[in-house]
């Protein structure tokens, strides 16, 4: 798998606010890290930076240039500049922060660098970007910065803070952080050298793909096993796939372990509530999987799609159907009906510009009957390159 994309984005800016020079081994090959890093070496003077089509590149950037001595103005793709802003513009305005944005919520975003005071977050959503944005304002903000979130979510951006040298607490659902300024006396992060480990996000479609054919055996290397991000395994586990896990090892704070997948049939079920925000990234390939599955699959709490690289319940609803499955569509999620409401058929699917809609029924087609065709499939490369190839070397034909 290429490299965890949430892990190298963080490991990107840490690296370059760092004193002397990181080395970032499997690095993510995805078109959104390479944005990160654009936007890191582009910094440094009065910029216009463009975040591509990545959200996290955005958000967690605002948290940083908040606290600078220069002013940036940072920008991206149509999507980018579709998806709400507000949720960090918000708290960055509490310690201080002078941001504008287009209708106060979207980009492009103009930041004027202040001095930050230190808040006591206590952030609305589940939102590891938010919570992300903020903690990292906090190293530049003056005294202890805490975020409380109302549920869990990706922790990369802590553990990867910690490794780079920053003063950071973990407190039950608080976090605080220390501002540089009074960190290890010389107030800097210090470069490291570190191993980003696969992303369990890609290897979630080579675990569907594996989990619908009942002779498959993959066995898939080196992937990031962070238990803020491993409910998709309990997800599929709970479903009655064939996982396993073959080996742990830790790297900085993170753990990477093998899976084992082979082929299973799948029950199906609701995801719900406090699982939401742990699985966000894999719920299109979830809900595709959903017509394959005994009972179907049904998600719900689940609005946040919605604001995604596209409206991803619109875009699951409108490709699922085209493939002939049954579907109801809702507000905060939607009900896909399982394998008696018959089969799946090939079709062309149009993924609205985002990479995990297309990849999701990238794998959704392998089981249809008849050939399926991906629009404008390139938009893959937003998190996995290579992901076409690797599907071809997998598949038996
Ligand atoms: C990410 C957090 C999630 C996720 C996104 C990556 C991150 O977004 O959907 O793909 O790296 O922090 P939210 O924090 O907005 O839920």
């Amino acid at each position: 798998m290429p490299g965890d994309k949430s892990v190298s984005h963080r490991y990107a800016m840490l690296a370059a606010l760092a004193e002397g020079t990181s080395e970032l081994r499997h690095f993510s090959a995805a078109a959104d890290c390479h944005s990160t890093l654009a936007c890191m070496s582009a910094l440094g003077a009065e910029v216009k930076i463009d975040a591509g089509n990545s959200g996290t590149t955005m958000r967690l950037l605002s948290g940083i240039l908040a606290g600078q001595q220069f002013s940036s103005k940072l920008t991206g793709d149509s999507s980018l500049q579709k998806r709400p802003m507000k949720r960090v513009i918000g708290p960055l305005r509490e310690m201080g922060a002078d941001i504008r944005a287009r209708d106060d919520n979207f980009a492009p975003l103009e930041i004027r660098g202040a001095r930050l005071k230190a808040i006591d977050f206590n952030m609305p959503m589940a939102s590891a970007q938010v919570k992300s944005a903020v903690l990292l304002a906090g190293l530049f903000a003056d005294g202890v910065t805490s975020v409380t979130e109302p549920a869990r979510t990706r922790d990369h951006t802590e553990l990867a803070l910690e490794e780079f040298g920053a003063s950071i607490e973990k407190d039950g659902r608080t976090i605080r952080i220390h501002a540089l300024a009074r960190t290890n006396g010389g107030g800097k992060l210090l470069a490291k050298s570190l191993d980003v480990p696969g992303d369990l996000s890609s290897a979630v479609f080579f675990i569907a793909a594996a989990s619908l054919f009942p002779d498959s055996n993959v066995l898939i290397h080196n992937v990031g096993l962070n238990p803020t991000r491993t409910a998709i395994l309990d997800v599929f586990a709970s479903m009655g796939a064939s996982i396993q896990i073959v080996g742990l090892k830790s790297a900085h704070g993170e753990i990477a372990g093998d899976l084992s997948v082979k082929g299973a049939s799948l029950k199906g079920g609701v995801i719900a509530g406090e699982q939401i925000p742990l699985v966000i990234d894999e719920l299109p390939m979830l809900a595709a999987l959903g017509p394959y599955t005994e009972e179907g699959i049904e998600i719900r709490d689940a609005a946040e799609l919605r604001v995604k690289e596209s409206d991803r319940i619109a875009a699951l609803a409108e490709n699922l159907r085209r493939m002939g499955a049954s579907v109801e569509e809702r507000p905060d999620g939607l009900k896909v009906l399982g394998r008696s409401a018959g089969k799946l058929r090939g079709a062309e699917i149009e993924p609205r510009g985002d990479h995990r809609i297309a990849m999701a029924f990238a794998v959704a087609g392998l089981a249809a009957e008849g050939n399926t065709v991906i629009r404008d499939a390139d938009c893959a490369g937003v998190s996995f390159p290579t992901f076409f190839q690797e599907l071809n070397r997998l598949a038996e034909r």
